[in-house]
């Protein structure tokens, strides 16, 4: 019997050497160590042993049943990494250049905006950044919004509940609340805090607001606002920026024009139209791009700047407009679907 086993274990090993497929896998351990296999058929001799023989040969069956059985597990490895293998196809080599035709493009929104910052750079602007949480006070009160001022109402407004802690948004106040910012105006604040005079900025960014998505409308969009604090600023001097902006961007035919209106933070204020009638689908003949004015002193005296001194100006619009204006857009939406016929046009 023991010959017998020592024979099993060596037929094992050679048997299963060549098996490549799960069946002759299946057949092979059936045919070792199955109910009907050779190995159980040693176990049923056992009760011929001799007793004293009994426990040595009890042995010897265990250790043979461990042995097949590693070599029956290090087969089924190999079949099932093969299987794997087979699977995945041939190895790929990640350090080749992608099989995909051509390089990204710019966003057309990303576009409207670098050109806007570059348009503005010349004329000494730079760039500020502002977080996109924003605190009441940044957002409303430092720029003289009262808290009964519609543009703080709920409706239009996504507020976060009273206990959220954003740990690198500092508040002004312990108990104002945090809400997604409604304007890049805050950064005026933000801004003004940090530094003195003389200051000129332009920040581009997203804003919030509860709008239900149509072709002119979305609840998140991108701004883009400026600022420049100087002595003896004038609102001939926002005109002529505003003037020089839109020509830059599009095209020397662009004309402005001022609306009085009413925004908390300036005065006097307008609204600013634009004409641009040599762009495409462009059917009225003015068409309303932001809101501007002239700093108001409350503003000024509120980040501890002498508004007996410093003058300056403010304008924001949203770069959606300017870029559907641009390009001829007329839905809004197709900036958030991204669809590469879509996307593909402004290579
Ligand atoms: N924050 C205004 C808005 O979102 C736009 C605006 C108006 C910005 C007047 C300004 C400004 O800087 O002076 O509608």
């Amino acid at each position: 019997m023991q010959d017998t086993l020592n024979a099993l274990a060596a037929k094992a090993l050679t048997e299963l050497a060549n098996i490549e497929s799960r069946p002759d896998f299946e057949a092979a351990k059936a045919r070792l160590v199955g109910p009907n296999g050779e190995l159980t058929a040693q176990m049923k001799q056992m009760g011929k042993v001799p007793k004293e023989e009994r426990p040595a040969m009890g042995k010897l069956i265990n250790q043979t049943k461990v042995r097949i059985q590693e070599l029956l597990d290090a087969v089924l490895a190999r079949i099932e990494a093969a299987e794997l293998q087979a699977q995945l196809g041939p190895a790929i080599d990640s350090t080749l250049p992608s099989p995909d035709i051509g390089p990204g493009t710019h966003h057309p929104l990303t576009l409207v905006r670098e050109e806007m910052c570059r348009i503005l750079h010349k004329v000494g602007f730079t760039v500020a950044d502002g977080p996109e949480v924003e605190t009441e006070y940044y957002c409303f009160d430092a720029l003289n919004t009262p808290a009964d001022h519609p543009a703080r109402d709920a409706q239009d407004t996504f507020y976060f509940p009273q206990t959220t802690n954003f740990k690198n948004v500092a508040k002004k106040n312990p108990d104002e609340r945090y809400l997604l910012r409604t304007h890049t105006s805050s950064v005026q604040i933000r801004t003004m805090l940090k530094g003195e005079p003389p200051i000129r900025i332009v920040s581009p960014g997203r804003v919030y607001r509860r709008d239900t998505s149509d072709a002119t409308h979305s609840a998140n969009f991108q701004q883009l606002e400026c600022l420049y604090v100087d002595k003896n600023v004038t609102v001939r001097d926002l005109k002529a920026l505003l003037d020089y902006v839109f020509e830059s961007l599009l095209g020397k035919d662009t004309k402005t024009r001022f609306r009085p209106h009413y925004f908390g933070y300036t005065e006097p204020s307008f609204e600013v139209d634009l004409s641009a009638a040599h762009l495409p689908k462009v059917k009225k003949e003015w068409i309303e791009i932001g809101g501007c004015g002239m700093v108001d002193p409350t503003v000024f005296a509120d980040v501890g700047y002498d508004p007996e001194v410093w003058s300056g100006y403010a304008f924001g619009m949203g770069i959606e407009r300017l870029a559907m204006l641009l390009y001829g857009i007329d839905d809004i939406r197709y900036f958030y679907q991204n669809d590469l016929r879509f996307l593909k046009q402004f290579a």
